[in-house]
């Protein structure tokens, strides 16, 4: 068997891409690597390697046959030249970072990003003399021009909010970063690359927590850089083995195992996250629900112009400002909603977070916290029970 994806649909994409089935006695799935030391059998094919490190096996933490066929997929799935993985989510964000900004320049970064990238920004890149600023999710282009500053280099977005759910307009900030001289970076993980094509509209660089929807299943940390430009690519590969980044080869193989499942699991986590926001939405005891696909959500008019659907993550706000007690009533006792950080996975999982404590550029304009709940893949009528019982919980 011949694989030649590169004219055929993503979804078919999707499971071809990284195999070679004939460099791998016929066998699907590409195997397991694991390296160290790499050898070579002379100088020349020593300097030769040296030269090429970058593209092809070198030493084990420059990645292996494993790290390179998961890289190569992912890139496909967001429509890059390359592609880095890293060992989580965290780790891609804060290489695209330390890979872009010197002392002395600018990031200006969403308001509403994943709050260890703002713990990032504050601590180690101001700890290196770049300054940092934030704008709000929504800032209309007047507002965000009037906020780059001559020496913005990186504007780092994240649509939508993982917690607060703003979609923004990735092609309205990449047109204001890129007139001011900057390059935009965006953290891409709630749409998996599946529904978001960030490099059709302005994106330099992709990052990914493939710990979630690419992993798919809670059980291994994974993150992912992509980017079409060879300069920056380069420039991120030296970073991440600078930083002594070495991605686990097992870890990329359940990420390239999630990936030939992801078209089929993706459409499963929409349509119950819509149908339990879509119940919610009705309750007496719920203010508003953030989901992108909803047009109480800051952002849907974006959402419907640039996504082609959603995962299955979103914010419910409930009324009147329960207590700590109100939600442990109604939190401890679910029985399919789990409490834990992550999603992506095939649970089930509940939170409440409290944006008021996490934003500095505007006002969250309710008195509550946010239950962010992910859908999993479990019948949706069971969760919706538990969701009911765990309401009557509340008002009891
Ligand atoms: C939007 C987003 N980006 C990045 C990360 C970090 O990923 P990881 O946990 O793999 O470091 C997370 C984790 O929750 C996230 O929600």
């Amino acid at each position: 068997m011949t694989i030649s994806p590169k004219n055929k649909h993503g979804d078919t994409r999707l499971t071809t891409s990284g195999r070679n089935p004939e460099a791998n006695f016929g066998i699907v799935n590409p195997p397991v690597y694991h390296a160290s030391t790499v050898t070579f059998p002379t100088v020349a094919a020593l300097r030769d390697a040296e030269k090429h490190r970058f593209d092809r096996v070198y030493y084990g933490r420059y990645g292996t046959p494993t790290t390179f066929a998961f890289e190569e997929a992912v890139a496909d799935l967001e429509g890059a030249a390359h592609c880095v993985a890293v060992p989580s989510g965290m780790a891609a964000i804060a290489v695209s970072l330390a890979a872009t900004l010197h002392a002395g320049e600018h990031v200006l970064v969403s308001d509403s990003v994943y709050f260890p990238t703002i713990s990032y920004c504050k601590g180690f890149l101001k700890k290196f003399g770049v300054e940092v600023s934030y704008f709000p999710p929504m800032a209309s282009a007047a507002e965000l021009k009037s906020l780059m500053r001559d020496n913005t280099k990186i504007v780092f977005t994240e649509a939508p909010g993982s917690i607060t759910f703003e979609v923004q307009d990735i092609p309205m900030i990449a047109d204001i970063a890129h007139a001011g001289g900057a390059k935009v970076v965006m953290d891409n993980t709630w749409s998996a690359g599946y529904h978001f094509k960030p490099f059709e509209h302005g994106v330099d660089i992709s990052v990914q927590a493939a710990t979630k929807y690419i992993v798919g299943h809670s059980d291994a940390m994974l993150g992912t850089l992509t980017v079409n430009d060879r300069s920056l690519y380069e420039h991120i590969k030296i970073t991440q083995v600078g930083l002594g980044y070495s991605t686990s080869p097992d870890d990329c193989y359940l990420g390239l195992r999630g990936l030939r499942s992801l078209a089929t699991r993706l459409p499963r986590h929409e349509s119950t996250g819509l149908k339990l926001a879509e119940w919610l939405a009705a309750c007496p005891e719920v203010e508003t629900v953030l989901h992108p696909a909803l047009p109480s959500c800051p952002g849907h008019d974006i959402f419907k112009r640039d996504f082609t659907g959603s995962s299955g993550l979103f914010g419910v706000v409930l009324k009147d400002g329960p207590t700590e007690q109100d939600l442990a009533r109604m939190l401890d006792g679910m029985e399919l909603f789990a409490m834990g950080y992550s999603w992506g996975g095939f649970e089930s999982l509940i939170i409440p977070s409290d944006p008021r404590t996490m934003r500095t550029t505007y006002d969250w304009p309710y008195n509550q916290p946010v239950l962010r709940i992910h859908a999993g893949l479990e019948d949706p009528d069971d969760l919706l029970a538990d969701l009911e019982a765990g309401l009557k919980r509340l008002s009891t």
